[in-house]
Order: structure tokens, then C-alpha cells, then sequence
């Protein structure tokens, strides 16, 4: 019966003449493109109603390659309509990353009809010359169209890249920040126009070193906890590989900027201060110009690691993003530490409530959570318990564990049997330290088909991590070791953002 199946199946598939593979399951609630490779998040803004999601994507295959901004936009952050490609590679030149303004007062002088342009200042990646130089788009339909205005900044170098820029209120220029990715540094650039720049400052090496530094942000938070009125600047800095999660990931450096220099507070630990503890968390930047009336700092993160990226098992697209994560800064007895949370617009798509208690054991038991997209909120009292684990299994036995082991003050996310092997960097258990003292944690947990997104510590600590089943549906069940722990739970199953029209 099985086999009939399977050959069924497989001859269907031929039958299309596409390809022998199987697509893989689509998330609900995160963006993936419908097709083709898609890595880093580009071009973040906001303008006239949407949110615009540039992002690195091959038109032409499902790997790394013809680099070029694909387009998404959206209304409230979780329903996302793709658009034709923004910024086509060109015969010399790929458009790598970087970011997008509102040019508010038509300092470049690209505005139409009294209406500010969107200007995108973007990597032109020229393999054959071997340089990295930033250039200017801009558009006067709403990001539907660009026109290439060329190169506004070279510094001769093959590996200068990444801009984000932003408007300084206080100094009433742009700011740009890049990377010189080997060199492990941050650089700063200023000016009047988006066009002209001026070299600033460096900032780095510092914290994480790797073999390149990439995708920097710099903008102000509050400091939630600390003096009335305090602000400081967090500057974040992706590294190619040697992050926690084993490969690619990001660090946060929170100090002080004047329009010139990034200073670290007094006391900033020299070791890295992670963004996230898991593997699939890279290259987050935030959006610019969200509306006056929205004083949060969003950002979101393509959900791979270099090491593999190429390599997972998905079909017909490779590529997918978390989910827009709200940042926020806060002043703790261990310093400054950066928090995050999943977009309160997610909670939209929440479906009816399901509430569960139970005592656990060794036995695991059934959790009533239906399908692989759902957003939970779990309260654990690991009581007289080692281990704790919510293990999510599909029809193959594949699982992959969530759980924390309070002795050691650990939550984790276990993949060591998360699905067929592909690549020898992929199955792993990530740690990130929660203080477990009390023997009570809180974890909301997002699920997609192929992503988790653990939040834990009011969000100071999260594990972001994709698996990919055997095959079949996923079953939910927890269980604990060594002793008996109490599980609160609430689940919402989550609607499919691509189909839902709330
Ligand atoms: C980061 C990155 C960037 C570069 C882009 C190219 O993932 O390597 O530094 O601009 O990807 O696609």
C-alpha cells in the first residue's frame, strides 16, 4: 500500500516533467518567495501604507547566484504579496545588500510631483573588476520601479559592503554604515544629500571575529529599566561564520553615537553578546522610517546559515524569513541586553485557543496542538525534573526536541534527529543560557512547517532553528526526566498568512 503510494506519488510528479522532487511544506506565517534562492533581507522600509521587503534573490535558481532585490510588501507585517523583481543584476554588476529611505525633503533631487522618492543604496558586487561599491536606485511609483542612478561610493576595496543608511535628526545628515567584511570592521560614512559621502569612522574589530563581518545596523532604543530619558545606540554585526549556532549569526554591540563615532557604553563585555543562539538567525536589519505614531524598531532575519544554506532540502524555493521581530534595549543587573518578540500583528492569525495543563513524566504525552504552524506560550515548573522537552515527531520518527535542563540553566533546540541527513553542519543542539533558578520558565514558541523561533528570558535569549521532517504530518508531545515537572500550555493554531484575507 505504501509503495503504491509512493509510486503514485512520484509518478504524478514526473508526470508534471517539473522535477522528481517534492515540494516541501509552505510556511503559514513566514515569507518565503514562491520559488528560487532567496538569502538576506534588504531595503527595509516603510511608505504610504506598506512595508517593503527587499531581499537577495536568484530570479534564475534555487541557489546563491545572479543576485538581484525581490520584492515583497505588506500591510501589517504578517500578509505578504511578492512583486516582480525590484533591482536586476546587470551584465558587470550584482546588486548585493543593503537598505532604503524615504527621501523626506528631496535631498537628492529624485522627487516627483512634490512626492519624496524611495532611494535604495545597495552593494554593486562587480566579480570581474573585484570591487564592492555602494550605488543609488531610487523610485517614484512606490518601489514598483526602479532606475539605477550608478555608483555614489568606492573605496577601492573587494569586500566594502552592506550599507544601511538612515536619516541623523540631530546632525541633519545621512548616515551610512558598511562593513570592510574582513577586516572585522564597522565603517561610517555622512551626507547631505545620499550622494556625496564623507568618511566618519571605524568601528572594530570587536566582540565576535570571523572570517567577514556583514549586514551592520546602527539606530537608537530607550533603555527599558535604566535612567528616565535614557537612550542608547545598538550597533549589530553579522558574521559569516564562528557565531554560536556554529556557523553564520549575528552579535549587538549598545554604546553611544553622535552623528560621528559609535562609542561602547562603559563595562561592554569583550566577549560577543549574541543576537540570537540558534543556527538560522543571520543578517537581521531593521526597517527605516516606520510611521510617527509606531515607535518601535522592527527587524527580521533570514532564517539560514551559510554552512548549509545551499544545501537544504526545500523545494521549489530555498530561502525563508523569520517572522518581523519587535527590538527592544533594556538595563539588567548583567548590563545592557537586547530583547525581542514577534510582531503583536502575528497574534492576528491566531486561530481558537487551546488551554492544557498536565504533570509530566518520562511517558510522553499528547499535546493538543494540530499541525506544524502554531504559536504557543508555555509555562514550565521543571520541578523535581532534569529535563524538560516538547518534541515535535512526524509519520518517519524524525524528531526535533525543544527543551531546557535547569541544572545546567540551559533551553535548547535539539536537531541531532531532526530529519535525513543533508549536511554534516545541520544536526547539532543549540544552547542558549536561561536562568532557571526559580525552576520556572517562560517560552513562546513559533512553529512553521520548517522553522521554530524560541523566545525565552522576556526575549533576551532566543533559539532560531529550521528542521526538515522525514515526511507526514508532525505530532506534538512532551515529556521530563529524572522527576515530574508541570506544563501550562497555550496553543493557537496559526492561519495560512497566504490564504487568509483578515
Ligand atoms: C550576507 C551577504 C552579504 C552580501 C550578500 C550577497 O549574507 O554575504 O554580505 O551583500 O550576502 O548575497
Amino acid at each position: 500500500m505504501k509503495t503504491m503510494t509512493l509510486l503514485a506519488m512520484a509518478g504524478a510528479v514526473l508526470a508534471t516533467g517539473a522535477s522528481a522532487q517534492r515540494p516541501d511544506p509552505r510556511p503559514a506565517f513566514h515569507f518565503a518567495p514562491q520559488r528560487n534562492w532567496m538569502n538576506d533581507p534588504n531595503g527595509l522600509v516603510y511608505y504610504d501604507g506598506e512595508y517593503h521587503l527587499f531581499y537577495q534573490y536568484n530570479p534564475h535558481g534555487d541557489r546563491w547566484g545572479h543576485m538581484s532585490w525581490g520584492h515583497a510588501v505588506s500591510r501589517d507585517l504578517v500578509h505578504w504579496e511578492e512583486l516582480p523583481v525590484a533591482i536586476p543584476e546587470t551584465a558587470d554588476i550584482m546588486a548585493f545588500s543593503g537598505s532604503a529611505v524615504v527621501d523626506w525633503n528631496n535631498t537628492t533631487g529624485f522627487g516627483r510631483n512634490g512626492k519624496p522618492p524611495l532611494i535604495a543604496i545597495y552593494t554593486g558586487h562587480n566579480p570581474k573588476a573585484k570591487l564592492q561599491s555602494q550605488y543609488l536606485a531610487y523610485s517614484n511609483d512606490r518601489g514598483r520601479s526602479w532606475t539605477v542612478h550608478g555608483e555614489v561610493l568606492s573605496v577601492g576595496s573587494p569586500e566594502f559592503r552592506d550599507p544601511k543608511v538612515f536619516w541623523h535628526a540631530a546632525t541633519k545628515r545621512w548616515v551610512m554604515v558598511a562593513v570592510m567584511a574582513l577586516e572585522n570592521r564597522a565603517v561610517l560614512f555622512t551626507s547631505p544629500d545620499l550622494k556625496q559621502w564623507r568618511f566618519a569612522s571605524s568601528f572594530g574589530p570587536a566582540g565576535g571575529h570571523g572570517k567577514n563581518w556583514e549586514c551592520p545596523d546602527l539606530f537608537e532604543l530607550p533603555v527599558q529599566g535604566g535612567a528616565p530619558g535614557e537612550r542608547r545606540w545598538v550597533l549589530s554585526i553579522n558574521l559569516g561564520d564562528n557565531a554560536i549556532g556554529g556557523g553564520s549569526g549575528g552579535q549587538y554591540f549598545v554604546g553611544d553615537f553622535d552623528g560621528t563615532r559609535f562609542t561602547l557604553v562603559a563595562g561592554w563585555p569583550s566577549d560577543a553578546q549574541w543576537m540570537d543562539y540558534g543556527a538560522d538567525f543571520y543578517a537581521a536589519v531593521s526597517w527605516n522610517d516606520l510611521p510617527k505614531d509606531d515607535p518601535r524598531r522592527i527587524w527580521i532575519g533570514w532564517a539560514n546559515d551559510w554552512r548549509y544554506a545551499e544545501a537544504i532540502p526545500t523545494w521549489p524555493a530555498r530561502g525563508l524569513m523569520t517572522v518581523p521581530r519587535e527590538v527592544t534595549l533594556w538595563k539588567t543587573p548583567l548590563g545592557y541586553r537586547l530583547a525581542q518578540a514577534p510582531v503583536r500583528e502575528v497574534e492576528r492569525l491566531r486561530g481558537t485557543r487551546q488551554d492544557f495543563t498536565a504533570t509530566l513524566g518520562e511517558t510522553p504525552l499528547d499535546l493538543p496542538i494540530a499541525g506544524g504552524s502554531a504559536d504557543l506560550m508555555v509555562d514550565l515548573d521543571t520541578g523535581s525534573a532534569d529535563q524538560v522537552t516538547i518534541a515535535l515527531t512526524d509519520e518517519q520518527g524524525y524528531q526535533t526536541l525543544i527543551g531546557v535542563n535547569p541544572g545546567v540553566d540551559e533551553l535548547f533546540v535539539d536537531r541531532t534527529r531532526s530529519g535525513p541527513h543533508f549536511h554534516d553542519g545541520f544536526p547539532a543542539r543549540h544552547i542558549a543560557p536561561v536562568d532557571m533558578k526559580g525552576k520556572r520558565v517562560r517560552l513562546r514558541v513559533l512553529a512553521d512547517q520548517s522553522i521554530l523561533e524560541v523566545y525565552a528570558a522576556d526575549g533576551t535569549r532566543t533559539i532560531t532553528d529550521r528542521f526538515f521532517r522525514g515526511g507526514g504530518q508532525l505530532r506534538w508531545s512532551a515529556s521530563a526526566r529524572g522527576g515530574s515537572a508541570r506544563l501550562s500550555l497555550q496553543a493557537w493554531p496559526m492561519a495560512d498568512a497566504t490564504k487568509d484575507t483578515r
